[in-house]
């Protein structure tokens, strides 16, 4: 695990763009390609315009193939489909070898089945999960990522890549990746930022609370954990810090 702690959201942004163009040169010199999974919510949307500015000669981006860690249940023009956040942000303005987007306008359970299917075409459906070359993800301050909230049933889900998650506080039903898909990521960047993740990243990295409660405890995937924080998020952490 490791812990990189940046001044403010922006320097945040830059080290996470960094390591997207770092991660995605390597991928692609050594398999020809490179497979990410973004974040939804807020936090992220920087990052992918900084990518798409900055950094938009810097990464081969036609051999750059684009999946989504959940998606909320609107159809992806809506104001709150990560889909729409990411292509705003960064898809329309890079050419990408392929983008794989959440149906969050089918019925949850629906959108989950035919995501499985579009990995199983696009990582081979025989054997083990796919093993994304990079997975960012945010961490909600109740401590859920991606759409895996405190003790909603795909935290149980083990036999499929995809789910809904129905989320009783938000009065929805979710779509995510499944903690075996996420956990067999050859890399995973949380990226935190602000005060109000404090909390939660204190529990997530040391308290001893359920993990069932703070679901991002159960992100511990095979490669690389990256938890890439901002001094605000960091408040409360003093222990990992030494
Ligand atoms: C979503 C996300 C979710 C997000 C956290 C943090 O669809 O909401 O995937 O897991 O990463 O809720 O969201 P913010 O970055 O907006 O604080």
């Amino acid at each position: 695990m490791n812990l990189q702690v940046f001044e403010d959201k922006q320097q945040l942004a830059e080290a996470a763009a960094r390591d997207f163009s770092e991660r995605a040169s390597e991928a692609i010199e050594s398999s020809g390609r490179f497979t990410v999974a973004l974040a939804g919510g807020s936090t992220p949307e920087t990052t992918y315009k900084l990518l798409a500015s900055e950094y938009a000669d810097e990464v081969d981006w036609g051999n750059v193939h684009v999946f989504f860690g959940d998606e909320r249940s609107v159809p992806p023009d809506d104001e709150d489909s990560n889909y729409r956040m990411a292509r705003e942000a960064l898809l329309d303005h890079v050419s990408v070898g392929s983008v794989h987007q959440m149906k969050g306008e089918l019925p949850p359970d629906e959108a989950a089945m035919q995501y499985e299917e579009e990995l199983r075409e696009f990582f081979g459906s025989l054997g083990n999960e796919p093993e994304f070359d990079l997975i960012q993800l945010g961490i909600g301050d109740d401590g859920h990522t991606a759409s895996l909230f405190p003790n909603t049933p795909a935290l149980e889900v083990t036999d499929r890549w995809a789910a809904q998650n129905p989320v009783p506080k938000l009065e929805t039903v979710r779509i995510t990746l499944t903690l075996p898909v996420i956990n067999a990521a050859k890399a995973i960047s949380f990226l935190v930022a602000g005060e109000g993740k404090a909390e939660a990243l204190k529990e997530v990295l040391e308290g001893d609370a359920e993990p069932y409660d703070y679901p991002s405890k159960l992100v511990q995937p095979a490669g690389e954990l990256n938890w890439m924080v901002d001094q605000s998020a960091a408040s409360q952490i003093a222990e990992s810090l030494d």
